[in-house]
C-alpha cells in the first residue's frame, strides 16, 4: 500500500476534471484493503473505492480518501471442457481481454477495449457486442467490510441486470470486490449478432477476428479518453414498456429498439439524443460527442458543472421531445455520497 504525491483526481478518471480529494491510496492486496477500512485512524475517515475511474463523475472537491484497487494476478488452470480464470480486482479489463485471445481462449472477445478494472466489471455487468460479464463471469470475491471476511458470491448472487447488480444495490457500501472468476468453455460459440459483426463468417470466424473487428469498430465510434476525457455511455438505454415503444414507432418508424421481454423494448438514448439535434452541442468545455450522442467529453478544461449542465440540458431535451426521462450510467459523486443528476448542487 502507498500514498500518491497528488491529490487532484484528473489523472484518475477518464473525464479527466481537476477535482481534489484529500488523498490518493493505491490498494495492492486484499490485506491492504482490509487495514484501510477496518484499523484506526484510516478506518474512520471517509473513503470510495476506484478501478480506473472511467465510469464516474466527481461533483466537487472533497475530503473523501480515494482507494485505487491495483491487486494483482491472473491464475489459469483448465479441464478437458473449460478454461478457469481467477483474476485480481486490480488488473487492467482490456489487458485481460487481450492476454486471454493471445492464449487462444475464446468467450471474451466480444468486451475487447472496455476500460477500467476486472473488479469492477460485475459492478454495472459490463457488456457490449451482444455479450454481458454475467455471460462469462463464474464467480465474485468480495471483502464484507462487516464482516472482514473474503465472500465468494455465485452468478445468481450478483443479480445481474442490465448496466446493474447487487453492487450498485445493497451490496454497496458493504462490499469491495477483491477478484472474478472466469469459466470459459472450450466448446467455444461465437456472438455474431451485433450490427458489424453479423459481416463475419460464423463457420470460420476465430475469436481474434471478433476481437480485432470490435476493437476497430470501438475506435472508429468512441473517443479514446486517453485523447478527450470521456465515460463512456453517459446515459443508460431507457428500458420501457412495449406499447410506449410502439406508440413512437408510428411516428419514428426508424428509431433502433430492441425488444427484451414480452413486455419492454429498449431504445437507443443515442439515437434520442441525436434526434434533438445534439450532436456537437457544448456547454464551456463540456460537448456531446459529434459521433457518437450517448458520449459526453470533456473538450478541455471542463469543470463538473459544466457536464452536470450538459447532462441536464440532453435529459430535458429528450423528456421535452419524446417524453422519456434518460437515467445516467455515469456514477455521480459528492464525495463518498453517490447522489444523482437531480440531486447534484455544484451548480
Ligand atoms: P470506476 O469508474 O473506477 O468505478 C465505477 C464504480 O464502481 C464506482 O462506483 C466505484 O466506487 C465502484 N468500484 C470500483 N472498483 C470497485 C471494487 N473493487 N469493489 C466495489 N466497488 C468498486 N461500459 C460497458 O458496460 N460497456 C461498454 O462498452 C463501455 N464502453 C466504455 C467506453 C469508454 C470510452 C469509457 C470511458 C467507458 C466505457 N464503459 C463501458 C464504462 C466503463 O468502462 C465500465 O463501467 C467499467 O467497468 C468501469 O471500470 P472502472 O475500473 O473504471 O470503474
Ligand atoms: N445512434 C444514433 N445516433 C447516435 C448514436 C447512436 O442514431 O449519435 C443509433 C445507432 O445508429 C444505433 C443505435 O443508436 O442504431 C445504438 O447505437 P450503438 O450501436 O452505438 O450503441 P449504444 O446503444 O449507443 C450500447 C452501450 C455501449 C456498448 C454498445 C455496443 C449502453 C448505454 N451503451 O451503446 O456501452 O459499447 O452498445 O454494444 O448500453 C457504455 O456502457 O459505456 C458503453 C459504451
Amino acid at each position: 500500500m502507498f500514498v500518491l504525491p497528488e491529490t487532484s483526481l484528473a489523472a484518475h478518471h477518464t473525464l479527466g476534471i481537476d477535482v481534489s480529494a484529500k488523498r490518493i491510496v493505491v490498494a495492492e492486496s486484499v490485506e491492504d484493503v482490509q487495514m484501510l477500512w477496518q484499523t484506526p485512524p484510516d478506518s474512520q475517515s471517509p473513503k470510495l473505492v476506484l478501478g480506473k475511474g472511467s465510469n464516474v463523475l466527481f461533483t466537487n472537491d472533497s475530503d473523501v480518501t480515494i482507494v485505487l484497487n491495483r491487486i494483482p494476478g491472473i491464475e489459469h488452470r483448465e479441464t478437458e471442457t473449460a478454461h478457469y480464470l481467477h483474476v485480481g480486482a486490480g488488473e487492467d479489463w482490456p489487458n485481460f481481454v487481450a492476454w486471454a485471445v493471445d492464449k487462444g481462449i475464446g468467450g471474451l472477445e466480444n468486451l475487447a477495449l472496455i476500460p477500467g478494472c476486472v473488479g469492477s466489471s460485475p459492478i454495472q455487468n459490463i457488456g457490449a457486442y451482444g455479450v454481458e460479464l454475467k455471460d462469462v463471469v463464474d464467480y465474485v470475491d468480495a471483502l464484507n467490510l462487516d464482516e472482514g471476511t473474503v465472500e465468494r458470491l455465485n452468478t445468481d448472487d450478483c443479480q445481474f441486470g442490465y448496466r446493474d447488480s447487487i453492487f450498485k444495490h445493497r451490496f454497496r457500501h458493504s462490499h469491495i470486490i477483491v477478484a472474478v472468476g472466469f469459466r470459459l468453455s472450450k466448446v467455444w460459440t461465437p456472438v455474431l449478432n451485433y450490427g458489424p459483426l453479423q459481416t463475419l463468417e460464423p463457420a470460420t470466424v476465430t475469436p481474434r477476428e471478433i476481437f480485432d473487428l470490435v476493437c476497430k469498430v470501438r475506435q472508429e465510434k468512441l473517443p479514446d479518453p486517453a485523447v478527450i476525457g470521456n465515460a463512456g455511455s453517459f446515459f443508460k438505454n431507457p428500458v420501457l414498456p412495449s406499447r410506449d415503444v410502439e406508440a413512437l414507432l408510428v411516428t419514428h418508424p426508424e428509431a433502433p429498439h430492441y425488444v427484451v421481454s414480452e413486455r419492454e423494448t429498449k431504445l437507443a438514448a443515442g439515437w434520442l439524443i441525436d434526434q434533438c439535434g445534439l450532436k456537437g452541442f457544448r456547454i464551456g468545455g463540456a460537448q456531446v460527442h459529434p459521433k457518437q450522442a450517448l458520449v459526453l467529453t470533456n473538450v478541455g478544461g471542463a469543470t463538473a458543472a459544466d457536464i452536470v449542465a450538459l447532462a441536464r440540458h440532453v435529459v430535458n431535451s429528450v423528456k421535452a421531445k419524446f417524453g422519456v426521462v434518460l437515467e445516467h450510467e455515469v456514477r455521480f459523486y459528492q464525495g463518498t455520497e453517490e447522489v444523482t443528476l437531480s440531486e447534484v448542487d455544484n451548480d
